[in-house]
């Protein structure tokens, strides 16, 4: 890993028992106000995948604020995938199982058929949100060229459930 790649890394916080106890958080907020190290890990989320996709789908909330980032250094649209509700105009939704409940997210249709799609987000965990929106740009005839993810929790398998996803950090 790089040495910028690296300071990056050491700005992200590990908060132990938030949001409930026995939950290590991985807070990337020092990491986000730090020009140089957002920067750096933006450029090595895209890096991979340079030239593939029409646009940047980031899915809520956090996954934006990196999604957003990665659209205008690439040069590329941001469409943003959002928790059920949010949007006037859903055109499509899907629904997953979480470890109690379900959650549901939604898109409108600015992802158009044939639309190269490069999913975002920042952390993979159990893997059940991007495969769900993965779902959803497919759902709208998008097709899903990367999934690209800040930090990889390897612990809670997402990989196994998401397949190829390029990861910055794993923890
Ligand atoms: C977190 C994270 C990912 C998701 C990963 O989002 O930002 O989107 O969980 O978990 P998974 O791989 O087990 O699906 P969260 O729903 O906590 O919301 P936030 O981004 O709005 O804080």
């Amino acid at each position: 890993m790089s040495e910028a790649l690296t300071r990056a890394e050491s700005l992200i916080r590990t908060i132990p028992d938030y949001p409930e106890p026995g939950v290590l958080f991985r807070d990337i907020t020092p990491l986000l106000a730090d020009a140089r190290a957002l920067r750096t890990v933006v450029h090595a989320m895209i890096a991979p995948f340079e030239g593939s996709f029409d646009v940047v789908a980031g899915v809520e909330a956090r996954g934006f604020l990196l999604a957003g980032a990665a659209a205008m250094e690439a040069g590329a649209g941001l469409v943003p995938i959002r928790k059920a509700g949010k949007l006037p105009l859903p055109a499509a939704s899907v629904t997953y199982a979480l470890e109690y409940g379900t959650a549901t997210i939604e898109a409108h249709d600015d992802i158009t058929s044939g639309m190269r799609v490069l999913l975002v987000d920042d952390v993979l965990a159990t893997g059940g949100t991007l495969v769900a929106a993965h779902e959803l740009v497919t759902e709208l005839g998008g097709s899903v060229v990367g999934t690209a993810v800040l930090m990889e929790l390897t612990a809670l398998g997402g990989r196994d459930v998401v397949g190829d996803v390029h990861a910055v950090f794993t923890a």
